[in-house]
């Protein structure tokens, strides 16, 4: 997808992609979409029946994922109480250099196919001390700090309540525990310097990765309602060793089935048409 393209070209692609999923799974309507981030992947079984596990590649506007622990598929499931789910397994990233009309196309095709409510999940560093590698914690609010919106024109949304209030204390009534924090999205692709996470700390920043606000600001603006958790996979920059991708990656493989039933847990508590 071009860079420089106008909303009603990004629409158009985002109808066709919502065209292709409907006939290749067979499902005329989803009324939820997740987008998961490292360590979520194999959530997506545990949610309900698989009823299509489509390549991202054959969508138009969607990339085979290529990112190490993105699994490159889109998955039409049937939930529980009947509702159906689009799952991305292949989020763009800014850092994938295929601009941030890329980055928004997952939420334009899940509004187009008939989403009303986004699950984003992602894996991010933990800024906030009490924060411990392997928590789940709900995203209050975030810090857009890549320097670009996903919105085309004069589209002025209101963010006020971004990470749906009401979504967060549903989820927090099934899991009690749930923390919750405010998340820091970057363009990446590299880790931050413990500097940089200083300043975002002082800044109020929580968590820190390189997905997800972009594609809050997306469904937000499509009229979903929002829900984001992020699993802390490591310590942010200089609040313990140096950070590597692949320990990052084996946090997420080692968190993979606690995160599978908490999705769960909140997918079957979320108030969905079913
Ligand atoms: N920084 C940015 N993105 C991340 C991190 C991090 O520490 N961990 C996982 N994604």
């Amino acid at each position: 997808m071009s860079t420089r393209i106008n909303l009603a070209q990004a629409l158009h692609e985002a109808h066709s992609a919502a065209d292709v999923i409907a006939r290749l799974s067979g499902v005329k309507q989803h009324d939820i979409v997740l987008t998961l981030g490292s360590g979520w992947r194999e959530s997506a079984a545990s949610l309900g029946d698989v009823v299509a596990v489509l390549p991202a590649a054959e969508i138009p506007g969607f990339s085979g994922g290529w990112v190490p622990g993105h699994s490159g598929v889109i998955q039409s499931i049937r939930l529980e109480s009947g509702a159906h789910a689009l799952v991305i397994g292949a989020r763009a990233h800014l850092y994938e250099g295929r601009g941030v009309q890329a980055v928004a196309h997952g939420m334009r095709t899940a509004a187009a196919a008939g989403a009303r409510t986004a699950v984003l999940t992602n894996g991010a560093g933990g800024i906030d001390p009490t924060f411990s590698v392997g928590d789940a914690v709900l995203i209050s609010d975030h810090l857009n700090l890549t320097a670009v919106s996903p919105l085309i024109g004069a589209d002025f949304v209101d963010l006020t309540d971004l990470y749906s209030e009401r979504l967060r204390s549903i989820a927090r009534q099934v899991e009690p525990g749930l923390q919750q924090g405010i998340y820091v999205q970057l363009p990446g692709p590299h880790f931050e310097t413990p500097a940089e996470i200083r300043a975002l700390s002082i800044l109020g920043g929580q968590l820190v990765g390189m997905s997800t606000a972009l594609e809050a600001i997306t469904a937000r603006s499509l009229g979903m309602e929002v829900l984001g958790v992020s699993l802390v996979t490591n310590a942010a920059a200089g609040l313990s060793g140096p950070i590597d991708h692949l320990d990052v990656l084996a946090e997420g493989r080692a968190a993979e089935s606690k995160l599978a039933l908490t999705l769960k847990r909140l997918v079957d508590a979320l108030p969905l048409p079913g």
